[in-house]
């Protein structure tokens, strides 16, 4: 079943937060914008489960552009999610497949 989450236009660098059902029931996801290229990851950190934002919609993106947990600093590569310092590194965001269509991100 396809779920909308939002419109792609509203999707910038800093982040956006979403609620959407899952097969297992409702969690969040956490949508990004690189160029062209949107991505999507639970927002779960894999250091305590904890979301990654210190505020609604509002995320730590580094000078260096990587994404950075608010609670305890783990950086995460947003083209791939993988943990590049911190507490969890070596592990990596769970990415949630979406599709773009006519403005419109899609759930897969
Ligand atoms: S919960 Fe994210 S670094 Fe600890």
């Amino acid at each position: 079943m396809s779920q909308r989450i939002c419109q792609a236009s509203e999707v910038t660098e800093k982040g956006r937060e979403y609620r959407v059902n899952g097969e297992d029931g409702p969690f969040y996801l956490m949508v990004f914008r690189r160029g062209d290229n949107l991505m999507a990851y639970h927002n779960a950190c894999p250091h305590q489960g904890r979301s990654l934002n210190f505020a609604p919609d509002r995320f730590l993106i580094g000078d260096d552009g990587l994404l950075v947990c608010a609670h305890h600093g783990a950086a995460f590569d947003l083209d791939s999610g993988d943990c590049l310092a911190g507490p969890c590194k070596g592990s990596s965001l769970r990415a949630i497949a979406i599709r773009v269509r006519d403005d419109e991100v899609w759930l897969d």
